[in-house]
Formats: C-alpha cells, sequence, structure tokens
C-alpha cells in the first residue's frame, strides 16, 4: 500500500493501463480458444460431409439419426464425382414433385419422395402424393351466360433432378444481389437494342427475387440465397437430419415433422456449411500439348461468339471464369416430349416457371456429366443440342453455323473447365 501510495500518478496510470490490456489479451485468448477456427470448423465438416450415417447415429444427439426418410445416407454419395463435393450420377437423382395451383387451391407446393426409408412401410410412393393432391375432376360450370367445359387436372408435376457440384460455392455465396440484377439489366437493354435492329434472338434472365426480397443464387430453380440455408435444408431433406433451420420430413407426409429431435447442433450445421464454403474452385486447365492449347483458346471465342456467354457470363460479381449469369431461363422447346403442360391457373410471377431453370455454372463442367437439371444429357454435345426455347439461336449457330473444327474447339474448351485438383476420396465406403 505505500509503495502504492508513493508512485506518483504518471506511474499509475500506467499500471492500470497495463492490467487492463493484460485482462483484455487474456480475455481475447479465451474467446480464440473457445470459438474455433475456420480449419477447425472446416475439418469438422469434411467429416460429417463424408459420414455414413445411421439410424440412431452416434453423432446425431438425442436424434433418430439417418431418416426415417432419405434419399443417400451420406452427403458424399450424391457430390463426389471430381472429388468430395462434386456433382452426382443418376442413379441418385432426387424425385421432386410440384404441386401447381388451381381452381381449389391458388397456393403452390413442393416436396420430394424419398427413395429410401429406415423400415420398408415408410417408403414413400408417388401415389402417396397423388392422394395428398388428388386429380380435380372436370365437369360443366357457368361462367356470364356461357356454359364452359372444364377438363379433369392433375395438379401434380413429378421432376428429376441431378446433383450439381459445390465446388467455389463460398465464391458464388459472395457475389452480391446488385451483381446478378446489374447484369440481368444489361442483358435486356442489350435484347432491347437487337430489337430495335430486328434481332428477335434475345436474351433475357429472370432473377429469382425470394418473398423476402433477396435474390436466390442456389438450387437448379435459383430457390435458396445462401449456402447455410441450402445446408441445413440437404441435411433434412436428403438425409433425414433434423436441425434447427429445417425439421426431417415425416414419412408419407410430404412436410416436416415439427416433433422430431433436432439430429445437428448448430455447430455441426456452421461446420458442414464452412466445409461447403471452402471448397477449391474449379479452374481452367490448359492441355500443355499445343494443338490442344489453341483449341480451347479458339474454342472460348466461339463460346462468345456464337452467345453462349449471353447466358453462362464469363465473370459475375467478381468472380472470374464462372459461366453463369444464376438467372433462370426456358430452354425447353415447345415441342419437345419433356415440355410440360399449363398450369391451371397462372404462376404467381414471383414463381419460376415449369421449364425455367438457373443456367448452370460451367465451371467444372467437365467433371459433372450427365448433363441438365434431370441429368438427360450424357454428353455435353448432348447438352447443347437440348438448348431450345430461349437459346436455339445459339442451338442453331453450333449445329449450322460454325464449321466442324470450330464445334471441336468449344467441346474442348468445355473439356478444359475442371473441378479442382482431384481429391480422391472413399465414395465406396459410405454407399447405401
Ligand atoms: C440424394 C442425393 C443428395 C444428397 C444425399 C445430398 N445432396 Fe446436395 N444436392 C442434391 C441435388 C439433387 C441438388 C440440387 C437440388 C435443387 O436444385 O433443387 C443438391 C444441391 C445442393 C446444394 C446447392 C448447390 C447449388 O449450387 O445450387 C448444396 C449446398 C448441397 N446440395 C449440399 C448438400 C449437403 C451439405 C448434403 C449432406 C447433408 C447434401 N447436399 C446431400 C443431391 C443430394
Ligand atoms: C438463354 C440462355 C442460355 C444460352 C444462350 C445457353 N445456355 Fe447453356 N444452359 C442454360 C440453362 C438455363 C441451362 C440448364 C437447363 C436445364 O437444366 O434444363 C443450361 C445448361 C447448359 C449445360 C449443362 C450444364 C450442366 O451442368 O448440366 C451446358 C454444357 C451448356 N448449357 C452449354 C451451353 C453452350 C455451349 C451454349 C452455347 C452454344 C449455351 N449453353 C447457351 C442457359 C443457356
Amino acid at each position: 500500500m505505500k509503495v502504492w501510495q508513493t508512485w506518483d500518478r504518471r506511474r499509475r496510470i500506467i499500471c492500470v493501463t497495463g492490467a487492463f490490456v493484460m485482462l483484455w489479451s487474456i480475455t481475447q485468448g479465451f474467446a480464440w480458444l473457445i470459438s474455433p477456427s475456420e480449419q477447425q470448423l472446416t475439418a469438422e465438416g469434411r467429416e460429417l460431409f463424408i459420414h455414413a450415417w445411421t439410424p440412431n447415429d452416434p453423432l446425431s444427439g438425442d436424434g433418430d439419426g439417418l431418416g426415417p426418410v432419405f434419399n443417400a445416407n451420406s452427403c458424399v454419395a450424391c457430390h463426389l464425382q471430381g472429388g468430395t463435393g462434386g456433382a452426382g450420377e443418376n442413379k441418385h437423382n432426387v424425385r421432386a414433385f410440384s404441386v401447381l395451383p388451381n381452381r381449389n387451391d391458388s397456393n403452390i407446393y413442393g416436396g420430394v419422395v424419398h427413395a429410401n426409408a429406415t423400415a420398408k412401410h415408410l417408403l414413400e410412393t408417388d401415389q402417396q402424393v397423388q392422394q395428398h393432391y388428388p386429380i380435380i375432376p372436370g365437369g360443366v360450370t357457368v361462367i356470364g351466360n356461357c356454359q364452359v367445359r372444364l377438363e379433369d387436372f392433375n395438379p401434380v408435376e413429378f421432376e428429376v433432378i441431378n446433383t450439381p457440384a459445390l465446388f467455389g460455392a463460398g465464391l458464388i455465396d459472395g457475389i452480391s444481389d446488385w451483381s446478378i440484377r446489374r447484369n440481368a439489366w444489361g442483358q435486356s437493354l442489350s435484347a432491347l437494342g437487337k430489337e430495335f435492329q430486328g434481332n428477335f434472338d434475345a436474351t433475357m434472365g429472370k432473377v429469382r427475387v425470394l418473398p423476402d426480397g433477396r435474390v436466390g443464387k442456389f438450387g437448379w430453380k435459383a430457390q435458396f440465397a445462401t449456402i447455410e440455408e441450402f445446408v441445413a435444408t440437404a441435411c433434412a431433406v436428403e438425409v433425414g437430419l433434423s436441425n434447427s433451420y429445417r425439421q426431417q420430413d415425416q414419412p408419407g407426409e410430404f412436410k416436416a415433422d415439427e416433433n422430431a429431435e433436432y439430429d445437428m447442433t448448430n455447430r455441426q450445421l456452421d461446420s458442414l456449411t464452412t466445409f461447403c464454403l471452402t471448397l477449391k474452385r474449379p479452374e481452367l486447365v490448359m492441355p500443355r500439348n499445343s494443338r490442344e492449347h489453341s483449341a480451347v483458346v479458339r474454342g472460348r471465342q466461339v463460346f462468345t461468339e456464337i452467345g453462349c456467354a449471353e447466358c453462362h457470363t464469363p465473370d459475375l460479381g467478381g468472380v472470374k471464369g464462372l459461366y453463369s449469369d444464376l438467372c433462370l431461363h426456358r430452354i425447353a422447346d415447345p415441342d419437345h416430349n419433356g415440355y410440360v403442360r399449363k398450369p391451371e391457373v397462372p404462376l404467381p410471377s414471383s414463381v419460376p416457371g415449369l421449364t425455367e431453370w438457373k443456367t448452370p455454372p460451367l465451371w467444372g463442367v467437365a467433371d459433372s456429366a450427365p448433363y441438365l437439371h434431370d441429368g438427360s444429357s450424357p454428353t455435353l454435345k448432348d447438352a447443347i443440342e437440348k438448348h431450345g426455347g430461349d437459346a436455339k439461336h445459339t442451338r442453331k449457330k453450333f449445329q449450322e453455323g460454325i464449321d466442324k473444327q470450330d464445334r471441336k474447339a468449344l467441346i474442348a474448351f468445355l473439356k478444359a473447365l475442371r473441378a479442382p485438383s482431384p481429391e480422391k476420396i472413399v465414395a465406396q465406403a459410405v454407399e447405401n
């Protein structure tokens, strides 16, 4: 005490400040110790991504683990081509459905018919969906003074969805809404310019604006704005893991089971999200052979010359070599057998049409066959030849407007768009 009193004011201030600094450092040290580093979360997330979940899995706390209904028992079972996080094969396509608005119900619903269940009697079928949303019988009704005959209407539309790759997802996550909107305005302006010159081959993407005003970027219908939300939904819907964002589905009910215990902690969710966000981006890999090298260089020019780059925008929001505008387009031909019938009641303008899909980023496309939202194209050439609708002018140019060498060059360019350095995985070990 005596020493303290004999110290002059300046020393006392230095001493007190020093104590504060020391205390602050200690608390920061604790914070650093308590909150995991990105590296730690990525490593944990990676384990969860490749983990083969079982019913009552030890990793799922009080929850029931895998299922009861699920599509596969791990993320990597579907996301595996070109390495962990890649695209999926057709055998793991997801069977989704939409219930179209109709004269009885103007809302739109959607869901998934799960491919698997933890017990045989829980297996879901298309017929169950149909029972929930039965055909609306037609008949004769009077509108004004006229008798109008209404056809039977089946409100259910099934879709098959192929698994996209997640490489570079963190970069897409970071693209601002504004960049997507600005790019879409650019498309509209240039389309308008073309129309004034009598050219109606215009490309105008539709930005998917979600009910809360954010722009959708993820999913074939651009139905999610962030990876975090998609990951949480994938856990619940694909693997049957309830979490604080989305509950697992109730077998045969096609809706979330509100009473299920959580299978995942927020930390597990965070780490899985961090893993997906930090997956390396795909790269353009130039061939060493000089002839092939020149073909890729030429192919990249052809890609722009014949209009592919109008939708597959090479650079977006500061991300180079993405090859997508992240907008919705209709590229199905009306005369194509896969063309879907019209809804009975118009879809709300905020909901994508049945034949509208998001332009998939083409980075990494060489390692992600089969192609298109339903995996219906086994080759790149076939995928290009299936471009009709708003992209039919580019298909025509590809088929008739360029010579064989340029066609080959274009494919060579696409084949140089590779998944990041292949990391071999133990996919077989976690297959169902
Ligand atoms: C049964 C196969 C399957 C499993 C299992 C699966 N996914 Fe997917 N994944 C898909 C399909 C199909 C899509 C596209 C869905 C759509 O667009 O509607 C997708 C899309 C995604 C996307 C959005 C990618 C983008 O760019 O649009 C993310 C993120 C994702 N999955 C993460 C995961 C995670 C994490 C897991 C594990 C919890 C997982 N998935 C399990 C099939 C699967
Ligand atoms: C009007 C916009 C538009 C134009 C122009 C366009 N595409 Fe596409 N492309 C799309 C959409 C949308 C899809 C997804 C359609 C689907 O899945 O049904 C797609 C899908 C693809 C796929 C499949 C990718 C995958 O991961 O499944 C390839 C490859 C492709 N396009 C290449 C091209 C090439 C090459 C050209 C030029 C000849 C071109 N596209 C022109 C919009 C366009």
